[in-house]
Order: structure tokens, then sequence, then C-alpha cells
């Protein structure tokens, strides 16, 4: 299958899926989303497909977030809309029988953060950085941050990424348990490969019950839900209408708290 703006290829029964809009630091717009669940689709479909690593095209960026420019005039359902989409996909990544393992070779910001921690696990270049700055756009992360970082970094490391919106570089991540390992650029993806070889090795079963399992150690769904509305009610606000507009224009944003 073809995309526009993924580009896909398999070699060995690894499938690398790409998000290609470098000029805009790949960030996920509608179509992307789209096609990202379609993608997804073909891994649970395509038996030739034993496992798969999501990243991002150019040397800068996974996913810089969710493509801003779409936010602008939503109301608080488009809102929740585009956060259940969202959900819906990026929990298929996370359930999927085979392993998926995201390859940060940039920023990976906002929904960007949000779409590696739905990969099984992740591998970062060093020049990786992370961050969930919806806070600086009077915004919180839509696609399960607010839930599978707490999950990954402990209640206190979550609340200070998620309330300062600050990055943090690849060594940071590791230290954090964000990243597993953290690799020189030129060397991103044969590593994720080498990974994916042995993990190919292995019995199939075996690993969709390993992936089953450990996502079963938590199946509260209640706080996903619960992201879905805070989010929501975020594009009722004159501060996400600011904080939208201030990264538009390139300028500081002057949040009122209303
Ligand atoms: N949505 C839409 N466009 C984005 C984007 C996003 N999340 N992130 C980057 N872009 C665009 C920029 O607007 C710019 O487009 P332009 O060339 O048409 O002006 C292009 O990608 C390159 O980004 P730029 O900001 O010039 O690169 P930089 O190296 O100066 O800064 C970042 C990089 C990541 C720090 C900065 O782009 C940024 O803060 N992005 C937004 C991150 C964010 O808030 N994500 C959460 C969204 S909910």
């Amino acid at each position: 299958m073809s995309y526009q703006t993924l580009l896909t290829s398999l070699e060995d029964g690894i499938f690398t899926i790409t998000i290609n809009r470098p000029d805009k630091l790949n960030a996920i717009n509608k179509t992307v989303m789209e096609e990202l669940g379609l993608a997804v689709a073909e891994i649970y479909n395509n038996p030739a497909i034993r496992s798969a690593i999501i990243t991002g095209a150019g040397p800068k960026a996974f996913v810089a977030g969710a493509d801003i420019t779409e936010f602008m005039g939503l109301s608080k359902e488009e809102g929740m809309a585009i956060a259940k989409k969202g959900h819906d996909i990026f929990f298929s990544i996370e359930r999927s029988p085979k392993p998926i393992v995201a390859a940060i070779n940039g920023f990976a910001l906002g929904g960007g953060c949000e779409l590696a921690l739905s990969c099984h696990f992740m591998i970062a270049a060093e020049n990786a950085k992370f961050g969930q700055p919806e806070v600086n756009l009077g915004l919180i992360p839509g696609y399960g941050g607010t839930q599978r970082l707490v999950q990954l970094v402990g209640k206190n490391r979550a609340m200070e990424l998620l309330m300062s919106g600050r990055t943090v570089n690849a060594q940071e991540a590791l230290t954090m348990g964000i990243v597993n390992e953290v690799v020189p650029q030129e060397n991103l993806l044969a590593r994720v490969k080498e990974i994916l070889t042995l993990i190919n090795s292995k019995a199939p079963i075996a690993l969709t019950k390993v992936i089953d399992c450990v996502n079963n150690f938590d199946h509260s769904k209640r706080g996903y839900d619960y992201e879905v509305a805070q989010f929501g009610e975020c594009f009722a606000t004159e501060d996400m209408k600011e904080g939208v507009n201030a990264f538009l224009e390139k300028r500081k944003a002057d949040f009122k708290g209303k």
C-alpha cells in the first residue's frame, strides 16, 4: 500500500513506517493520523510482517507533535473527537499482536512523544528530545500522554514534565527509563533492526501474549476517557486560542487563565 504522508518498507519481516513531513518536523495532521491507522492495520493483517519500527523522516524530528495549524477554531466536541481518534489508533499500536518499536531520531514532542509512548519500547538517537509542551499552548496531552507517561516514569516525574512542558534530552530520557538505549543517529535504524531480528526469532504467539499481559498490568481505561474530556475542554478556553495563535505568529503567549 502507498501513502501520502508515510514511507513504508518491509525487509526480513521488519516493517518500517517513516512519518514523512520533514519540512513540518513530521507533525501529525489528519492525513498522518488516518494513514498511521492504515499502516498499523497492515502490521496486524500482513503475515509477512513479524515486527515493526515507527520513525520520522529527516535528521531533526521523530514527530514534533500534533499539527497545531489544525487546532484553530475547533469546538470542545471537535477537540474531544481528535483525542478519541488518536486514542483509538495509539491503542491499536499499544495492543498490536506484533512488536512495534519507536526509533526516535530527533524531537518527540507532544503527540510525537505520545506516539512513542504507545509503542512497545523506544530506542533513541543521541539528538533525541522528549517533552509534552501542550501547556505552552493552553492545552494538555490528548493522545494518552497523561496516562502512559505516568506508567513509564512515575507520578513525580510525569507531573513535573507535564506541568513545565520542558524538553528532556536523550541521556536524561535514558536515566528516567523513557528510552532503553541511546545510540549515534547514524546507527539508530540498524540497532533497532538488530534488536528486532533477535525478537523475531522468538515464538510469535508467545510474543503476542507477552504484549497482551504487559498491557493488562493496569487495565483501567478510565483515565484515558477522562483525558479525552479534559482535552476537549481546553478548546473552549481563551488561553488555548491565545497559545495556538502565539505559536502560529511565532511570539510568546500571554495567558489570562480564561
Ligand atoms: N504543528 C505544526 N507545525 C509544526 C509543528 C507542529 N506541532 N512543529 C513544527 N512545525 C513547523 C513549524 O511551524 C515550521 O513550519 P514553517 O517552516 O512553515 O514555519 C517547521 O515545522 C519547522 O519548525 P521550526 O519551529 O521552524 O523549527 P525549530 O528548530 O526552530 O523549532 C521546535 C523546533 C520543535 C522546538 C518547534 O517547531 C516547536 O516548538 N514545535 C511545536 C512543538 C509542540 O508544541 N508540540 C505539541 C503540539 S500539541
